[in-house]
């Protein structure tokens, strides 16, 4: 199956940044994630598994089934997960829009940063009802890039997100994605809708998050947009290195950085 072409690609950086991302983000994000003994539990776009570790650790007795379209990713995650020593997780290769299982086949649907970088969220959300069953929970945690903002405040800065938004949107994808998970989960007609906000706060007081989420997983998101947005002629050389110095500052000593996550839940 060939790799989808998509914003973050498939490079070693950005497998760290996947990793980093989760681990920080362990917490925050799946501290309230946890499904039964004997269940059986679909992880549409695994990546490299960064999220796959967390949730086979936390539901040891649920079967997991991981699926992405890249091969490439899923044999990093097997590999991560063997070396865990985690025997609850299976891979398979799969376009989450021609899913390979018979209808009503999980108990639960994950997934998490896919709808993102999709051009037809809400039809995923439509083939993964399909194949939950009736009953079955479907878990969808996505971030929005408008949510970020930060001090000191800098228009380069702003600008330097604002590619990543184009670049990410020219390909399709959705940055603003987090505060649309309410009515693309009622709309692909899942019932008992929940979503709750998950807020990042960083300061030089909590290194582990200027470490983990403001350094390693945005700004290395950020600037991981560079070549299309000087390409496109989004941002000349100058400010785009501005805008990434300015990120930085809001990573240092008397820097402060917000972001927020969406997560939600429901029922079929
Ligand atoms: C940002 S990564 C997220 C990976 C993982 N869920 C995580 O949180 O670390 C998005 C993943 O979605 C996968 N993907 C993109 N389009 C897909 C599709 N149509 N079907 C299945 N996976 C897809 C990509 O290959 C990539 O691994």
């Amino acid at each position: 199956m060939k790799s989808h072409n998509y914003v973050h690609g498939y490079s070693d950086r950005e497998q760290e940044r996947l990793l980093d991302q989760a681990n920080t983000l362990a917490e925050l994000l799946h501290h309230d994630t946890f499904y039964p003994a004997g269940s059986n539990v679909l992880e549409a776009g695994c990546g490299v598994g960064a999220q796959t570790i967390i949730l086979a650790q936390k539901s040891p007795e649920a079967h997991f089934t991981s699926v992405d379209i890249s091969p490439v990713s899923l044999g990093t995650a097997r590999t991560s997960i063997e070396q865990r020593g985690l025997l609850n997780v299976k891979f398979c290769a799969a376009d989450v829009f021609h899913l390979p299982f018979e209808p009503d086949s999980f108990d639960h649907v994950f997934v998490c940063f896919l709808l993102e970088h999709l051009r037809k969220p809400l039809e995923a959300l439509k083939r993964l009802k399909m194949v939950l069953r009736s009953g079955g929970t479907i878990t969808v945690i996505e971030g929005d890039h408008g949510s970020a903002y930060f001090y000191p405040e800098s228009k380069f800065a702003q600008q330097a997100i604002d590619c990543l938004v184009k670049v990410q949107s020219d390909m399709g994808g959705n940055a603003f994605i987090g505060r649309q998970l309410y009515p693309l989960i009622k709309q692909a007609g899942f019932r008992d809708v929940r979503v709750t906000p998950r807020q990042v706060y960083a300061d030089s007081s909590r290194p582990e998050w200027v470490n983990g989420f403001t350094k390693n997983t945005f700004n290395a998101m950020v600037e991981g947009a560079k070549e299309q947005a000087l390409k496109n002629g989004m941002a000349d050389l100058k400010s785009w290195e501005q805008g990434i110095a300015d990120l930085h500052a809001a990573a240092g000593e008397n820097g402060t950085f917000n972001y927020t996550f969406f997560k939600g839940i429901a029922v079929k």
